[in-house]
């Protein structure tokens, strides 16, 4: 393996982005009405509101998440009936204003503390996600005591979560992500007891998560994932028992995972990525049977994937890379036929390997091993992995074994395939491997025994796009591949 000459190519994967705007600029000349059905100091604080923002562009992140621009706030025009300007829902009988929609409206500017949004004191709903609002939340928010949907979602508001929050005692949805909120989360939320989702990620919230946190017994929906949250998952949480997502990725975390985790018996979403937990992962997880989607890479857990874990029949994602895991992979786990992806690369899983039983076709898109401690022969049954776009095998020590890589010539959807440092005998026929899937973009043969027969062809590869090329330590010594 040693000695061998450098050999590498890199054509950087292009990136290509198209933006479509649809712009749908409505009738703004409609008839003057004859008589005004909206209250008329709620047309008026309507129009104020509107002279306090400008009319900008739109957030480009409506497109990113398909939610349609619209400058609403343009079909807002005195002499016309407030309640039926674009955004606007008044309450049938009472003509007051209950609902305010001004998601991706193209608003820009900061928020006053004597906003006359204040001047709409039955509003049941307010969403002005999706646009450009900067400065604080004025504390004012919490003067609608109707308000059961607040959602301020993708706006570039900063400071702290305003305490009065807690006076909107029939809130259900609060939606806060993305902004530059920073400190901790005001204690009044504690009073808000039918909150059935709570969404306050990717922001800049510190401190812990406070126990308290588990006497919100009605929320289906607990974002905090992507802020700088510390301390430990206090274990109240597991009282959540109608959560469905919960998703604390990518904080400062530490401590081990709270086996009352496993009592939340709806979960289908649990994302403990990106944070410093620590310890082995309580089998009571196991028990959670309605997950779909298991994420816990990127902490320093330890121990082995509990093989309870077999019974989790409708997990779509699993991702435990990047931890310190021992032991084999319960063979249960690769079975499971609903699997589309899993990631188990970079801990120290060991022993060899076997793929038990193998549903056909097997659904599975993505398998990564790479970057264990995998000894033995690479089973054939892989070869049975048919939809396989993505496989990573990297570091598998073949102990010096033979490889017969015919065994890959079955997965003809491979888009990705990583086999560097297989630790084998067997000379790599590059044109062979290359023609096994016709869409294969990425290929990594680093530190084994690589042949090419027809070298013209390599360096301009026959009938796919690869992008991406790695031989190197692969024993080809070919100055046309040195760039
Ligand atoms: C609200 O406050 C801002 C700045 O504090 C001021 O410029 C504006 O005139 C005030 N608006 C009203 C309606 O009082
Ligand atoms: C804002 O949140 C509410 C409540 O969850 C939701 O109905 C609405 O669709 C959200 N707005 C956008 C633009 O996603
Ligand atoms: C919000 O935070 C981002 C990233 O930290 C920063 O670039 C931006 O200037 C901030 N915006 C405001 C209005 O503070
Ligand atoms: C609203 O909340 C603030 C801060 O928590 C509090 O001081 C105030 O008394 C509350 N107002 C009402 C009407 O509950
Ligand atoms: C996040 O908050 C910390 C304080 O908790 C502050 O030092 C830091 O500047 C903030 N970062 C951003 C991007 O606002
Ligand atoms: C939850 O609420 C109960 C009843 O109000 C209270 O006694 C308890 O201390 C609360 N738990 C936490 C963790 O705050
Ligand atoms: C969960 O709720 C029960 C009953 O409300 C309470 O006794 C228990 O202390 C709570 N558990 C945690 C961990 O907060
Ligand atoms: C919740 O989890 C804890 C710790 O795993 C356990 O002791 C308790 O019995 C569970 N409660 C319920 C209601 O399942
Ligand atoms: C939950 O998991 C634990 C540990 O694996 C187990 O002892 C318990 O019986 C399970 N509970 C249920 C309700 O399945
Ligand atoms: C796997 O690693 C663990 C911990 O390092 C060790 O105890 C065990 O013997 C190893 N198993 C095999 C089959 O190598
Ligand atoms: C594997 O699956 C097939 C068909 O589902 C079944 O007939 C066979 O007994 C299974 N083999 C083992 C070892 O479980
Ligand atoms: C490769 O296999 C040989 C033969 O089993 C073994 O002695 C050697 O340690 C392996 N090399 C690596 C890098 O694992």
């Amino acid at each position: 393996m040693k000695g061998f000459g450098n050999a590498t190519i890199i054509i950087p994967i292009s990136l290509c982005f198209i933006f479509i705007f649809i712009y749908h600029f409505e009738d703004v000349l409609a008839a003057p009405p004859t008589r005004h059905l909206c209250r008329p100091e709620q047309r008026d604080a309507l129009l104020a509101f509107k002279n306090e923002f400008h009319i900008g562009k739109p957030n480009p992140d409506c497109m990113e998440y398909s939610i349609e621009p619209h400058p609403r706030m343009e079909s807002w025009v005195d002499n016309s009936d407030c309640c039926t300007w674009k955004g606007i829902t008044c309450n049938a009988k009472s003509r007051e204003v209950v609902g305010l929609d001004l998601r991706c409206s193209f608003l820009h500017g900061r928020f006053h503390s004597n906003s006359s949004l204040q001047k709409l004191p039955f509003l049941t709903t307010l969403d002005l996600s999706f646009n450009d609002f900067y400065g604080q939340v004025p504390s004012l928010i919490g003067n609608f005591p109707h308000l059961t949907t607040l959602n301020l979602s993708m706006n570039q508001l900063s400071g702290q979560i305003p305490s009065s929050i807690g006076n909107l005692s029939h809130l259900t949805t609060l939606r806060l992500s993305e902004n530059n909120f920073s400190g901790r989360i005001p204690s009044s939320i504690e009073n808000l007891f039918h909150l059935t989702s709570l969404q306050l990620s990717l922001n800049n919230l510190s401190g812990r998560i406070p126990s308290w946190i588990g006497n919100l017994s009605h929320l289906t929906y607990l974002y905090l994932h992507f802020n700088q949250f510390s301390g430990e998952i206090p274990s109240s949480i597991g009282n959540l028992s109608q959560l469905i997502e919960l998703s604390l990725w990518g904080n400062n975390l530490v401590g081990e995972i709270p086996s009352s985790i496993g009592n939340l018996s709806q979960l289908t979403l649990l994302s403990l990525s990106g944070n410093n937990l620590v310890g082995e992962i309580p089998s009571s997880i196991g028990n959670l049977s309605q997950l779909t989607l298991l994420s816990l890479s990127g902490n320093n857990l330890v121990g082995e994937i509990p093989s309870s874990f077999g019974n989790l029949n409708k997990m779509n994602i699993f991702q435990v890379s990047q931890n310190a895991f021992t032991g084999t992979i319960p063979s249960c786990l690769l079975t499971i036929p609903s699997l589309r992806y899993i990631d188990l690369s970079d801990n120290q899983l060991n022993g060899t390997l076997e793929f038990g039983n193998i549903s056909s076709p097997s659904n599975l898109e993505e398998l990564s091993l790479g970057s264990n401690n995998f000894k033995g022969p690479i089973p054939r049954s892989i070869s049975r992995f048919v939809n396989l776009l993505y496989l990573d095998l990297s570091h598998f020590d073949t102990q010096g074994r033979p490889v017969d890589f015919s065994i890959f010539s079955h997965l003809k959807s491979l888009r990705s395939l990583y086999l560097s440092h297989l630790n084998t005998t067997t000379t790599i026929d590059l044109n062979d491997i290359l023609s096994y899937s016709k869409i294969l973009t990425l290929l990594d043969l680093s530190g084994n025994h690589v042949s090419t027969t027809n070298k013209s062809s390599v360096s301009n590869p026959p009938s796919q796009e690869i992008d991406s090329l790695s031989l190197s330590g692969c024993g080809i010594v070919e100055t046309r591949f040195q760039q």
